[in-house]
């Protein structure tokens, strides 16, 4: 019976140290000490053994129980650390790594140069004030001493949602919608979306960007407006450019001009930008037409004027050198990545 146990002993031990996971353990468990193990069944077996022999028996059989059991627990330890060491081997984050790269979004360019344009107004005392997108025909057109026959109004030129109901075809509108809640002196822009029934090319877009300006107060002249305008276009292009005030026509502005500055391509000599010019054109301004004045209940003998629409579109183009405009609403990655 000894031999017995000293044979089933080894053969635990060595089955234990070989375990390889908690499962196997367990097994080796039930197998040796479980109730039918067989170091149990050894315990068992004690009843055939003369009174002398049963208790040494009995102790020696315990002791190797024990002797087992404690190797299994220690082995069961040893396991779970392994175990654990593997986890978190398998989990480690290399902070040393260098990290991806992620995309940081950058403004638009003519999100870019409408500010720039704001803060040009704002430094000069002007307010930037929002009109809605959706205008009436009184708002667009008729307030602004755009006659009822007047080709603007055509419905190839202008986004008809209703009946003098329009997508506003230019920032002009919030003037009047100023001069109507706002008592002079008035100074403000209005920077936005425009809309008009174009159609799309290099050069022209249904949705296009104008600011607009306003200034009224007593005793402003056509020498405030060219002063500030060209103030505005050294600011954006440089003090090296001339600016030019070329007569015009708008209904709402008598006189009325038209601001060119000598062409950023070329200098003024002429080339494919300038269509040979060697001025590109930047934007419509006037002194504001009495009829305006009058139409939203400012007396023009008390009060004068002026008025400019800024093409945001035009001065992003020639700052960037952008040769199509389409580009500015295509919204292609590998183009907007530039600015
Ligand atoms: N609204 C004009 C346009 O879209 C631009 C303009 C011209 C605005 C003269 C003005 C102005 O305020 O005084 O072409």
């Amino acid at each position: 019976m000894k031999e017995q146990l000293e044979a089933i002993r080894l053969a635990a031990e060595k089955g234990v140290s070989a375990a390889l996971d908690e499962k196997q353990i367990e097994e080796l468990r039930v197998k040796y000490l479980g109730k039918k193990g067989e170091l149990t069944a050894l315990l068992k077996q004690m009843g055939s053994l003369s009174p002398e022999e049963r208790p040494k028996m009995g102790q020696l059989v315990n002791d190797a129980k024990a002797k087992v059991e404690a190797l299994i627990t220690e082995r069961k330890a040893k396991l779970k650390e392994k175990a654990t060491e593997l986890k978190l081997k398998s989990e480690t984050i290399d902070i040393t790594l260098p990290e991806k790269a992620t995309d940081v979004g950058g403004l638009h360019p003519l999100s870019i140069v409408t500010n720039d344009l704001i803060d040009i107004f704002q430094s000069m005392g002007f307010d930037v004030l929002d009109g809605p997108e959706v205008e009436t025909d009184h708002y667009n057109f008729e307030c602004l001493n755009v006659p009822e026959d007047h080709p603007a109004r055509d419905m190839q030129d202008t986004f008809y949602l209703a009946d003098k109901i329009l997508l506003r075809t230019q920032t002009s509108a919030a003037q009047v919608r100023t001069m109507e809640t706002r008592k002079p002196p008035i100074r403000i822009i209005c920077p936005g979306r425009v809309f008009r029934a174009d159609e799309v090319d290099a050069t022209h877009s249904p949705v296009f960007h104008q600011l607009e300006g306003l200034v009224v107060d007593k005793g402003v002249t056509m020498c405030d407006l060219m002063g500030v305008l060209e103030q505005f276009a050294h600011e954006i292009y440089g003090d090296s450019v001339n600016v030019r005030f070329r007569p015009s026509f708008f209904p709402f502005t008598e006189p009325s001009v038209e601001v060119d500055v000598s062409c950023t391509e070329c200098g003024g000599k002429g080339c494919r930008v300038c269509k040979g010019e060697g001025w590109i054109e930047i934007l419509g301004a006037g002194m504001v037409h009495p009829n305006v004045l009058r139409s939203c209940g400012i007396d023009p003998d008390v009060y004068t004027g002026f008025a400019f629409g800024i093409g945001i579109d035009r001065i992003t183009t020639t700052r960037y050198k952008i040769s199509d405009i389409r580009l500015l609403f295509e919204n292609d990655k590998r183009f907007l990545e530039q600015f």
